[in-house]
């Protein structure tokens, strides 16, 4: 059972590679570029989505599913929610969302992540998609994980996106990073520094499938004076299970003091 389960592991992982390599070979970069390039040496997947031409590499512990973003994703993809704008996204995972941001036409994105490998996975999707010099990513520590942690103070941007982890519970070990928000201190500090890092009646779109999150997520941006908003979706959060996909895009505005 074990030896299966070995050989089944390394024959993904060498799928994974060979596929990326070959994946590379029509990729715009001037030469083949694989994960061991950057020193990542673990299994890899590939996944996709409508919005992005190639597949995306998916390292180990790092999340997927998109089916916490399609509503975030369509709005990327079919306005100018992001085109020819700067972009913040907070817990990047992949790359995915800030891909489809550049995808659609995002000037620049900074993205972070706590998770070290989401952090090389993000900056090898960006530079297998040829979004190298137009994608920053940047490592969150456990020590300061709060949102803006390795934002510096003055810097600003158009929109900031997030698919943040939904359930108030601490994490237990890195990839629960991707799940958990204890105490909803991400979301918090979220919402304390959008005054701070965006224009005034900017905005940030969030994505979330959990109900107690999505509720507070609504309290906080009340006591904020922030405007909440669910965009295009009539499902109704007292009759949904508490933690539902696909994930509900929720606006977060701030007032226009022009
Ligand atoms: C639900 S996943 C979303 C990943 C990606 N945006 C997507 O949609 O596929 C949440 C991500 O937030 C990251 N994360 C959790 N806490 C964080 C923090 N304090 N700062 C930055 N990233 C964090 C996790 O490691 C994970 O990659």
């Amino acid at each position: 059972m074990q030896t299966t389960s070995l050989f089944s592991s390394f024959t993904t992982a060498l799928a994974g590679f060979a596929a990326l390599f070959f994946l590379s070979l029509f990729s715009p970069l001037p030469a083949a570029i694989t994960p061991a390039h950057i020193g990542y040496h673990s299994e890899v997947r590939l996944v996709s989505v409508e919005d992005l031409p190639l597949p995306l590499a998916q390292f180990t512990t790092v999340f997927w599913d998109p089916r916490d973003t399609p509503s975030l994703r369509k709005l990327m993809r079919l306005t100018d929610a992001v085109k020819g704008k700067r972009v913040l996204e907070i817990g990047t995972g992949t790359g995915l969302l800030a891909a489809c941001a550049l995808q659609a036409g995002a000037t620049h994105a900074v993205a972070t992540d706590i998770n070290p490998s989401a952090v090389l996975n993000a900056r090898f999707n960006g530079t297998l998609f040829g979004f190298a010099n137009r994608l920053e990513v940047r490592q969150v520590t456990l020590a300061q994980p709060d949102a803006y942690a390795i934002i510096r103070p003055e810097e600003r941007f158009d929109v900031i996106i997030s698919n943040p982890p939904w359930v108030n519970r601490l994490p237990q070990s890195i990839d629960e990073f991707a799940l958990y928000d204890a105490s909803f201190r991400l979301m918090r500090t979220l919402l304390d520094g959008l005054p701070q890092h965006l224009p005034p009646g900017g905005r940030a779109l969030l994505a979330y499938g959990c109900v107690d999150a999505i509720k507070t997520l609504r309290s906080e941006c009340a006591k904020r004076g922030y405007t909440f908003r669910v965009v295009d979706d009539d499902r109704d959060l007292d009759k949904l299970p508490e933690e539902f996909l696909p994930g509900m895009l929720l606006e977060v505005t701030l007032p226009d003091r022009r």
